[in-house]
């Protein structure tokens, strides 16, 4: 199986790095070779997840035709490899999204899987990203305004002949006002594949620089991630019975 998943959402704001950083984090914990990229080149951020920050070359040298591809691949903690996009405003005068595509496939062919945070919105840069990947998982807030966002996106993909296969409900606090995994199915015409609880601990953990489910694994995002990425890969795995597992079960039953 060779995969490069975006990860994107329409919306910004709605957990696409915190997502792409520790879903890579729970793929490698299946034994996967991964790889991350930051596609977010004008306000990256998925190193912060990992503390690469500052590195000296990123993805925007390699499109601005400045360097090759592997002086850009960093080994990161939690076992995955981390392509960061770069921060230098210089740079990103320089680069040119053609050659996205090819830089993808390269990935693709070092690693088992490629993630790909996208960024927000559907602006040129995003749509030159989901035509480079070959699936999409669209991560979404479970709010009613972050729904046409959601919608455009996925027709976006699908229009690009790039395969869509799910969509994850990030933050859920199953409150009265979230919508519901059937709601969100229905508005979305696309089946939800992940349900990711609000998570206090997600905060220490971005301060840290370490990926959230390596500072805590056994917490309510760190363990429905886990099971995300299992599902994704066909491997057995069950959230322990406990209470996320119940969320997640009262979730799925509203
Ligand atoms: N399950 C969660 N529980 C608590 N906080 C979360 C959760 N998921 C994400 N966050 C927090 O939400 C904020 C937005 O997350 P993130 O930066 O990953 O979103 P994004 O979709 O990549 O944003 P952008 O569109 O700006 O790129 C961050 O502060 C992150 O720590
Ligand atoms: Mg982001």
């Amino acid at each position: 199986m060779s995969l490069s998943i975006a990860i994107g959402s329409g919306k910004g704001g709605t957990g696409k790095t915190f997502l792409t950083a520790n879903l890579g984090v729970a793929l490698a914990s299946f034994g996967r070779n991964v790889i991350l990229l930051d596609a977010d080149l004008e306000l990256p951020s998925l190193e912060l997840h990992f503390g690469l920050e500052g590195m000296k070359v990123t993805l925007s040298d390699v499109l601005a035709g400045r360097a090759e591809i592997d002086k850009a691949i960093y080994n990161a903690p939690g076992g995955v490899r981390v392509v960061p996009a770069g921060i230098s405003l210089y740079k990103l005068r320089k680069v040119d999204l053609a050659s996205l595509g090819d830089i993808f496939e390269e990935l693709r062919s070092k690693a088992e899987m490629l993630l790909i945070d996208v960024p927000p919105g559907i602006g040129g840069d995003v749509v030159a990203t989901l035509a480079a990947s070959r699936q999409l998982i669209l991560v979404v807030i479970p709010s009613f305004p972050a729904m046409p966002a959601s919608f455009k996106t996925i027709q976006v993909a699908k229009n690009l002949g790039t395969e869509v296969l799910g969509v994850v409900i990030n933050r859920a606090t199953m409150d009265e006002y979230d919508l519901t995994i059937r709601e969100v199915e229905d508005i979305l015409e696309q089946k939800v594949i992940g349900v990711i609880p609000e998570d206090p601990l997600v905060k220490r953990s971005v301060a840290s620089g370490t990926p959230h489910l390596l500072e805590a694994p056994d917490s309510p995002a760190s363990l429905a991630i886990k099971k995300l990425a299992a599902d994704l890969i066909g491997v057995e795995y069950e959230i322990p019975q406990s209470r996320v597992k119940r969320f997640i079960d009262r979730m799925m039953r509203r």
